[in-house]
């Protein structure tokens, strides 16, 4: 049985991910509470692997189902041996990207049907669903800023469009499910950003300690 809690974030490239869940932690130590730390793909050891196939641009001729059933795997490898043993000693368990983007990228990005995929997630995660997930949304413009000079891998080197498609797809399931989704708007100021975040998470964790 669950006792933890799971907080996933999600976002375009460039969105501020990394920055949040860095303060995040921090105020997770100063709390004194104890929470583990994954990211997708990737996490184990097999699931680090799959990214380095993944990410990497000389695998051009990779199929859209091929890169859809690999993330599914990475996620499968990391959801049962490290995230549901995590939850289940009671600790917060954050996850940098979950299944949502794999709705986004290889749903919304490469066209793949929606319906497929919500089943494909449900299977790669024991139907594991996060209890709150932030999407941190900056526009595609601001992307490029940030991105600009950096060594794009193989999913960020596509084209203005499939970023589009992801982040309005992001935008979309964040609608369908409102009550799990955050949007906040990965242009203000990082702090602000942070201690909202925060303040969330402390009152997630509060109410399933009650
Ligand atoms: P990262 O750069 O945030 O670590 O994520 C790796 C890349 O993989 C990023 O471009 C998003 C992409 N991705 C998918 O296309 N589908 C997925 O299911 C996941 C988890 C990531």
């Amino acid at each position: 049985m669950k006792s933890g809690i799971f907080i996933t974030f999600e976002g375009i490239d460039g969105s501020g991910k990394t920055t949040q869940i860095t303060a995040l932690i921090q105020h997770l130590d100063e709390a004194g509470i104890p929470y583990q730390l994954f990211r997708e793909p990737g996490g184990t050891g097999i699931g680090e692997k799959v990214r380095d196939i993944l990410l990497d641009k000389n695998n051009d001729s990779m199929l859209s189902m091929t890169e859809l059933l690999l993330y599914s795997a990475s996620r499968y490898q990391l959801t049962k041996s490290q995230i549901i043993p995590a939850l289940e000693s009671g600790k917060v368990v954050i996850c940098d990207r979950f299944y949502d983007s794999s709705t986004a990228y290889q749903g919304y990005g490469r066209g793949i049907d929606l319906d497929f995929i919500m089943r494909l997630n449900a299977a790669a995660t024991d139907s594991l669903v996060p209890d709150k997930t932030f999407i941190l949304d900056i526009s595609l413009e601001e992307r490029h800023l940030r991105l600009d000079n950096k060594n794009l891998d193989r999913l960020e080197q596509e084209a203005l469009d499939f970023h589009k498609r992801v982040h309005d797809g992001f935008l979309k399931m964040a609608a369908i499910e409102p009550e799990r989704f955050i949007v906040l708007e990965g242009n203000r100021n990082p702090e602000e950003l942070s201690n909202e975040i925060w303040e969330t998470v402390k009152t997630l964790k509060e109410l399933i300690n009650k």
